[in-house]
């Protein structure tokens, strides 16, 4: 089955719990919001959150944002109670759920026959879609058996915080200048979980920048994932998702220049060869294919 596209340069984190927070997210100009039934919300409130969610997925106007939840992780109790309770209240106003601490294929596919159950008793028009996130090491071993686990799975996340502590990681002597860890401490993390998702199919998602008083160190941290082959990032403010959204789009330069190598190579082909140049630079296939990814993703965009 296909799944369908959609864009992703923020995914904004908003807690199931506080209510009030609720229309500003709808209104952020997010590519996604979700409703955190996990660690945003104390453990006290996560049952009572499902409800505030449902209501607030059914009723606010959400325009073109795609609407998720995250739920809990499938080694918690709380796990069943927060798909059947979403899904069952908020039938088709439920785009997307996030399946957090994933560590194996089966996680996924636990998650999905329940799906399939749901949807067949409730006779949702729609299939509900799946993202997870990389956030324990044994995640990251297994993350290309997890990108192909189902195909509702539209997109992994690379969640670095919990990643850090998975992995033992001392992360407040990366600030230390004497003792500083040279480059992007988890390039190898990132990297992993972009070659996974792509040899997939699939979109990722670059990880979430505690710093929200920050917005130039965030847009560095966009522009790298972007470079990276990431198609977006999560924001925990709103105060981000303008960033995000402006880092991840390509640039009236970028689509510009990908519409002249398009029309270069194909002159070229149409005249029986293959590579060519423009501005002296070469132009083979494999810039072909680079700009195509540039124009899918500006239309995708509507850009
Ligand atoms: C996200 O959940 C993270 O742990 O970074
Ligand atoms: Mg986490």
């Amino acid at each position: 089955m296909s799944r369908p596209v959609r864009a992703r340069r923020s995914e904004l984190a908003t807690p199931a719990s506080n209510d009030w927070m609720f229309e500003k997210a709808a209104r952020s100009g997010a590519d996604l919001v979700f409703l955190d039934l996990e660690d945003a919300c104390a453990p006290a409130e996560r049952e009572a959150a499902r409800g505030k969610a449902v209501t607030a997925l059914r009723e606010l106007d959400w325009g073109r944002t795609t609407r998720a939840i995250r739920m809990n992780a499938i080694d918690t109790w709380w796990a069943h109670g927060d798909v059947i309770e979403v899904v069952t209240g908020a039938r088709e106003a439920l785009d997307v759920i996030i399946v957090p601490k994933v560590r194996r294929a089966r996680d996924v596919w636990w998650v999905d026959v329940l799906l399939t159950q749901l949807e067949q008793r409730l006779e949702l028009e729609r299939r509900i879609g799946l993202e997870v996130l990389i956030e324990e090491v044994e995640g990251l071993q297994y993350v290309d058996e997890i990108a192909r686990s189902s195909d509702r799975l539209e997109a992994i996340i690379f969640g670095a915080g919990d990643f850090s502590a998975s992995q033992g990681a001392r992360v407040d002597t990366n600030f230390d200048p004497v003792l500083p860890y040279p480059g992007d401490l988890w390039h190898y993390a990132r990297s992993r979980v972009v070659v996974a998702a792509r040899a997939a199919g699939i979109d990722a998602i670059d990880a979430p920048f505690p710093n929200y008083r920050a917005p130039e160190d965030y847009r560095v941290a966009c522009e790298r994932a972007s470079v990276l082959g990431y198609v977006g990032k999560w924001a925990i403010h709103p105060s981000q998702v303008e960033i995000a959204n402006d880092c991840f789009a390509p640039t009236p330069n970028e689509i510009a220049h990908a519409e002249k190598v398009v029309a270069a190579y194909r002159e070229s082909e149409a005249g029986g060869r293959g590579a060519t140049g423009l501005d002296g630079m070469l132009v083979d296939a494999a810039h072909l294919r680079h700009a195509e990814t540039v124009a899918r993703k500006a239309a995708l965009l509507g850009i």
